[in-house]
């Protein structure tokens, strides 16, 4: 079947008691057994729950996972990157990008470095640097592509080939793309992780998370760690985020040519002095995102003239692209990185530009979209 069948279908036929088309939100915390240890395969709601099977089928469906791999579905993205901390044993160290979500970084040097873990950076961008940053003891090698929020592309097979090298797990943060535009899977990715707060829910109602593995040993893993420590989302959570799925490829075409439009129209703005697009062909990436993704989806930032005071103005006078953290919602949102969400990168090698604006580009009508940017700027 095909990606926008399997996002409706996977996981997810007719409930077997009354036929319900959609999937009940199974809020139980435990399950009725016929004798001590005798039960329908689902006994407790941190081990299982049917919603969230439901969710975890499908988005294992949707990445691409082999039939022995799947999809553990997590409380928000950040338990997500914590689950795979637990993967690391003393003295092995991640290689993170230079450009990511700066929680993310936050918890490699703030929580993973204190308890002993080491980390190395490099430019995703720059094969020759990231080869350079991988040391023997390199366990997991971090990719986000796009980053968020320089929106620079990484080259998934070549870092997969790099850290395979040494053994080295590839976890890909799909969030930016999803896996209508990208598949890090097939590209030879271990691990594929989502903030399914963004695209996958897609309504800005909604925090979670997923891993997804075609490693049936890694696979196991994460499901016994899923157990173990316990960050699962209520079956309300996971219920959002499967009906999000079933329309992401139709809101991934509108994001994405909205953002096209909308960068083409920052790019010929005499107020703007940067446009950082990967649709546009002066992006550096430009034609590796074009053979490795479908389209360039949602997300589109530039630094205006003016600098840091003009990007603050900017976002708090537009009145369509709402003010605000997050992104991959259906309504359009703006940010000012360097003092919202990548506050915490501040002084790392992660810092980013004082007057970059980041643009979530919603799916609201686009000559609405260009009509707030204009006025705004
Ligand atoms: C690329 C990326 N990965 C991970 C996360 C963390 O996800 P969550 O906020 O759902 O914990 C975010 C959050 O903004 C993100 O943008």
């Amino acid at each position: 079947m095909k990606f926008e069948t399997r996002a409706i279908h996977a996981g997810q036929d007719p409930d077997p008691t009354t036929g319900a088309v959609v999937t009940p939100i199974h809020v139980t915390a435990t399950y009725a057994q016929d004798a001590p240890g005798v039960h329908t395969g689902f006994e407790y709601s941190r081990t299982d729950n049917p919603t969230r099977s439901a969710l975890q089928t499908a988005l294992a469906s949707l990445e691409g996972a082999a039939d022995e791999g799947g999809c553990v579905a997590t409380a928000s993205g950040m338990a997500a990157t914590a689950l795979l901390g637990y993967l690391l044993e003393p003295g092995e160290r991640i290689l993170m990008p230079n450009d990511a979500y700066g929680g993310t970084f936050r918890f490699v040097a703030q929580v993973l470095a204190e308890q002993g873990f080491g980390y190395d950076v490099a430019d995703p961008t720059d094969l020759d640097a990231v080869a350079a940053s991988i040391r023997p003891e390199t366990r997991i090698v971090w990719v986000e592509t796009p980053t968020n929020p320089l929106l620079r592309i990484a080259d998934i097979s070549a870092i997969t080939d790099l850290a395979h090298e040494v053994g080295a797990l590839l976890v890909v943060d799909n969030t930016f793309a999803t896996p209508y535009l990208q598949r890090p899977l097939a590209l030879g990715a271990d691990v594929v992780l989502h903030s399914t707060t963004k695209y996958l829910g897609g309504h800005s109602d909604v925090v979670g998370g997923a891993l997804v593995t075609s490693d049936g040993e890694l696979y196991e893993r994460l499901r016994f760690l899923q157990n173990a420590a316990g960050p699962v989302p209520g079956p309300f959570d996971a219920y959002l985020v499967l009906r999000g799925l079933k329309t992401l490829g139709v809101r991934m075409d509108r994001h994405s040519s909205n953002a096209d439009a909308v960068a083409r129209f920052l790019a010929d703005h005499p107020g703007v002095a940067e446009v950082i697009y990967p649709g546009l062909a002066a992006h550096p990436q430009h034609d590796l995102a074009a053979r490795q993704m479908d389209a360039f989806g949602g997300m589109v930032s530039f630094r205006p003239n003016g600098g840091p005071e003009a990007a603050a103005r900017i976002a708090a006078a537009t009145k369509l692209f709402f003010l605000a953290e997050s992104l991959g919602g259906v309504e359009s949102l703006i940010e000012v990185p360097a003092v919202m969400t990548h506050l915490s990168v501040e002084g790392t090698p992660l810092e980013v530009p004082q007057d970059l604006i980041r643009l979530s580009v919603g799916i609201e009508h686009v000559d609405d979209l260009i009509d707030d940017l204009a006025q705004a700027i």
